[in-house]
């Protein structure tokens, strides 16, 4: 309708803003994620294909243009565009909505309403919520590493989905490239692995060959000394017998 009324109207400008992102929702990437751990927000994850944040979007729109009375931010994550951030958040189920105070993230899974969302945060509802335990905390060195290989399986995802859709690779050729480099890679890492295990704890035959060098060090010294000890023996007996010929001199 709006858009009906622009084109007929014919101003373009104003037109392509009636279309526009709501005003007060903060668009949050992996880039500018952390400012979230300043202050109190409400995120929601979500996706585009995803019916269910569909019917959410209008409530959450219009809870954003409360978020100056209420004092908080109100932010949504395009799970698409950021994968890490899924990895980073765990998000298993769409939408997901987090609440977040000072850097402490509870999980809201109360009704998908307006009114809902404003007292949570009026009544600070949020109170009788778990925080997510410390070893799960977005901001974590263990998250930044799933949110690693969230971005990685995206990328080898996207792809294969330029591979197969527009370089007509068939489907079965991609994907035995991605086991063939999966397995190579594996084995090296494996390899790799089992290489520094083994400088830092010997074990089989590197351990016995390691063994059976110290014992030669340690019988070649034994031999060394006993060696020096007879050559001086011997010396000593020298210095005798050519005492004993001077006396016999
Ligand atoms: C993050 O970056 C996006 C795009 O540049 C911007 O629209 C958004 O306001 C930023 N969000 C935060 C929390 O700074």
């Amino acid at each position: 309708m709006r858009l009906l009324l622009c084109l007929l109207l014919g101003i373009s400008a104003p037109c392509a803003f009636a279309s526009m992102r709501p005003k007060h929702l903060v668009y949050i990437n992996e880039e500018n994620w952390t400012n979230i751990m300043k202050g109190e927000w409400m995120i929601e994850f979500h996706a585009p294909w995803c019916p269910a944040c569909k019917d959410l979007q209008k409530a959450w729109n219009a809870f954003a243009d409360w978020s100056q009375d209420l004092q908080i931010s109100v932010g949504e994550v395009d799970v698409t565009v950021n994968p890490g951030l899924s990895g980073r958040f765990l998000v298993t189920a769409l939408p997901t909505i987090y609440h977040v105070k000072d850097g402490v993230f509870r999980l809201y899974t109360g009704a998908r309403d307006k009114h809902d969302f404003i007292s949570f945060i009026e009544d600070k509802r949020w109170r009788v919520i778990d925080p997510i335990p410390d070893y799960k905390h977005p901001n974590s060195k263990q998250m930044a590493v799933v949110a690693v290989f969230f971005k990685l399986s995206m990328s080898v995802r996207d792809l294969h989905n330029h591979l197969v859709e527009e370089k007509g690779v068939p489907a079965w050729a991609s994907y035995s490239m991605f086991a063939g480099v999966t397995l190579t890679l594996g084995c090296i890492l494996g390899f790799l692995i089992v290489l520094v295990i083994d400088q830092v704890f010997p074990t089989g035959a590197r351990k016995a060959a390691l063994e059976q060098k110290k014992k030669d060090a340690a019988k070649k010294n034994g031999q060394a000394n006993k060696e020096s000890n007879e050559s001086k023996k011997n010396t000593n007996n020298n210095k005798e017998h050519s005492k004993e010929d001077k006396k016999t001199k």
